[in-house]
């Protein structure tokens, strides 16, 4: 069943969005606008078709992004498939909400906030603080390797570490949670190992670098990822639709895990995995002794914990087969979706 739902006239933006204004990008080679006029049709699934007389028909699967409101599917106009470009020049829509949503300055803004003009939300200091242009520049440039200190064991073996946790979830799926400036989702999405990579963070910043690392590299332009901007405690995914979460040195920088770890499970499809990385309050090297009299968290800014809390949270929200590596202060976990 065909919907005249998805008009121009329902994404006002998308001219814009289509077109986009913004110099530095539309004189990108990969950013060129594709001036191909497209239908949108929906069943019970969004589908995007070329026009049949100019172009041979392409349908799109079902579109990934829900609406952080209400969760329904979003409709999307724009040019088909998963990749950078294709996701920029695109609008969404959520016809129960009436919400328009598009991509500002390279990721899509799915956040619930996403379009307010008075109204303004801050987050604890450890989700401020990664918003900062500086921090999220540095990230790569040498705060992310000071985790070595305290035992992770760097990027190349955490990746390898996590891809043999996701075994299970090979050919679907990925959402990298809390990304950052994308050191991860580029690893993955280069792997090959997932139909779609979805790069996903709060922070405005740290996206901006995502892109920049990714901008000049065709091999992974041409891959399915995008970027999405979005609260973890928000995920703008529709139930059981995700194969595997990934969420690298997160654990310890979120609002509230509880609501984080719940929202994972709840995106994921049963057999789905999450995989995810921290630092623990209590390291593997601490005496025993001492161990039950480190109840503080060690800082004022994270939230730090320990193994047994870190199980206990995923089984209470939900998740089973839960299993752990650690090394120091270092903690990869892994449970799944029932
Ligand atoms: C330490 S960085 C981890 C980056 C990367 N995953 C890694 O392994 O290096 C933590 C990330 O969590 C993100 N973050 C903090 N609060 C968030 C929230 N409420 N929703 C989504 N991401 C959040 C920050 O923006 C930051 O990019």
């Amino acid at each position: 069943m065909a919907i005249a739902a998805a008009s121009t006239s329902s994404f006002p933006h998308l001219n814009h969005t289509l077109f986009p204004k913004c110099p530095s990008l539309s004189h990108h080679y990969h950013f060129r606008p594709l001036r191909v006029p497209f239908t949108v049709r929906a069943s019970s699934a969004v589908v995007l078709e070329r026009d049949s007389i100019t172009q041979p028909q392409v349908t799109s699967k079902v579109e990934l992004f829900a609406c952080p409101v209400c969760f329904e599917p979003l409709i999307r106009k724009g040019p088909p498939g998963f990749n950078l470009p294709a996701i920029y020049r695109s609008g969404f829509k959520c016809a129960t909400c009436n919400k328009t949503y598009s991509s500002k300055n390279i990721y899509l803004d799915l956040t619930i906030t996403a379009g307010t003009k008075d109204y303004t939300e801050s987050q604890p200091a450890r989700t401020e603080l990664f918003r900062s242009p500086l921090v999220s520049f540095l990230y790569e440039r040498g705060w992310r390797q000071n985790f070595n200190r305290s035992g992770f064991p760097g990027p190349d073996e955490e990746f390898n570490m996590a891809q043999e946790f996701f075994k299970p979830s090979e050919g679907g799926v990925l959402v990298d949670v809390s990304c950052g400036s994308g050191l991860f989702s580029r690893k993955f999405a280069k792997s090959g190992t997932y139909s779609k990579v979805v790069a996903l963070d709060f922070s405005e910043n740290m996206l901006r670098q995502c892109y920049d690392f990714i901008k000049n590299d065709d091999t992974i332009l041409a891959t399915n990822l995008a970027l999405v901007r979005a609260d973890v405690s928000r995920l703008p995914f529709a139930s059981g639709s995700i194969d595997a979460v990934h969420a690298g040195a997160a654990l310890h920088c979120w609002p509230s895990p509880s609501n984080a770890i719940a929202e994972i499970n709840r995106i994921l499809r049963s057999g789905g995995v999450f995989v995810g990385t921290t630092f623990l309050r209590v390291s593997s090297t601490t005496p025993e002794i001492l161990r039950p009299f480190i109840r503080q968290r060690v800082s004022q800014s994270y939230s730090y914990f320990t193994q047994e809390e870190i199980e206990d949270l995923c089984s209470t929200c939900g998740l089973i087969n839960y299993t752990s590596k650690v090394q120091q202060s270092f903690i990869m976990f892994t449970a799944q979706k029932p």
